[in-house]
């Protein structure tokens, strides 16, 4: 039996199983299972020696270890060394490799939503592990200000310095600072919205589009689990509000790749999979 894991925590709220499972199914895959498991920083040696003595094959990386791992992985693909995140792991010869496919995965939300203009000015929230693959997919599409809030000040920083030659501006504000100006697109990376109650204190009275005819602002949650309050109070104020379930199965496919050579189709049958979560 070939076993995956998925790793984080909180834990709880990942359907990466029920996904995967699926597509283990679908595509004949009788023997490859995979589970969730919650870990803590002290466990992430002993799940890395589970894949070097073939009790795991491969692990998708969560919240807040995708920084923590890369010092255990042997060789980083470019995209994670790039981005300094690993959000999946397979072995080849005996070598642990960090990946990172959440970049990909955002890009997949960007397309889909057909939303890109690069003369939008994008307001993140956030600087956690997932933060870099976000700025990398925006300067994908050419977008060229950036405005970056994050509780942890020296997070924001540090990515600052690693995208300030890639973007015109990257404008650091403090936590639940907002722009002075509007911004074209909101993004909370944060992981403020996995739990029912928490709430981001951010008044965003003056991007509210109640008349039909109105540009809208668009606000994204890469949280995919469960509608949050940042999202509700975004549909509430007339935005276009887009969770993370998208960017959720681009990045699962793209892991579900490196693991089989099978690049899974999202189709209708996989959006129904999600429908009630
Ligand atoms: N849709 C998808 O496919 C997808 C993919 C990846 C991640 N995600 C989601 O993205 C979120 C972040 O993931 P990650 O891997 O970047 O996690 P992470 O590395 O643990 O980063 C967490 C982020 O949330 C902030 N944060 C946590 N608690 C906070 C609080 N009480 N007040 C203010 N800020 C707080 C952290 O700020 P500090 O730096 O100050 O700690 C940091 O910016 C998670 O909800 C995850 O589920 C979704």
């Amino acid at each position: 039996m070939k076993k995956y894991l998925v790793i984080g925590n909180p834990i709880k709220h990942s359907l990466s199983p029920k996904l995967h499972n699926y597509w283990f199914k679908k595509y004949n895959l009788s023997n490859h299972n995979y589970d969730k498991r919650k870990v803590t920083e002290d466990d992430l040696k002993k799940v890395i020696l589970e894949i070097k003595n073939d009790k795991l094959a491969g692990l998708n990386i969560t919240v807040p270890f995708k920084r923590s791992i890369i010092p255990f992985c042997d060789i980083l693909d470019k995209t994670a060394e790039d981005l300094r995140s690993v959000n999946t792991i397979s072995k080849k010869n005996g070598k642990i490799i960090g990946w990172n496919t959440d970049s990909l995965g955002f890009l997949d939300c960007l397309k889909a939503s057909n939303i890109m203009d690069e003369k939008k000015s994008v307001f993140i929230l956030g600087a956690g592990g997932v933060t870099s693959a976000v700025l990398d997919a925006l300067w994908g599409f050419g977008s060229k200000q950036i405005y970056l809030s994050n509780r942890t000040k020296d997070k924001a920083i540090e990515l600052k310095n690693m995208f300030k030659d890639k973007f015109d501006k990257i404008e650091i504000l403090n936590w639940e600072e907002k722009p002075k100006k509007k911004c074209g697109i909101v993004i909370n990376t944060t992981s403020m919205g996995l739990a029912k109650t928490d709430l981001i204190n951010i008044d965003f009275n003056e991007y509210e589009n109640k008349k039909s005819n109105q540009e809208k602002s668009i606000f994204i949650d890469l949280i995919y689990s469960q509608k949050t309050n940042f999202l509700k109070a975004a549909e509430k104020r007339g935005n276009l509000a887009i969770d993370g379930k998208i960017m959720f199965l681009g990045q699962a496919k793209y892991s579900f790749n490196i693991w089989t050579n099978i690049l899974p189709k999202i189709d209708t049958n996989t959006l129904e999979l999600f429908k009630n979560d």
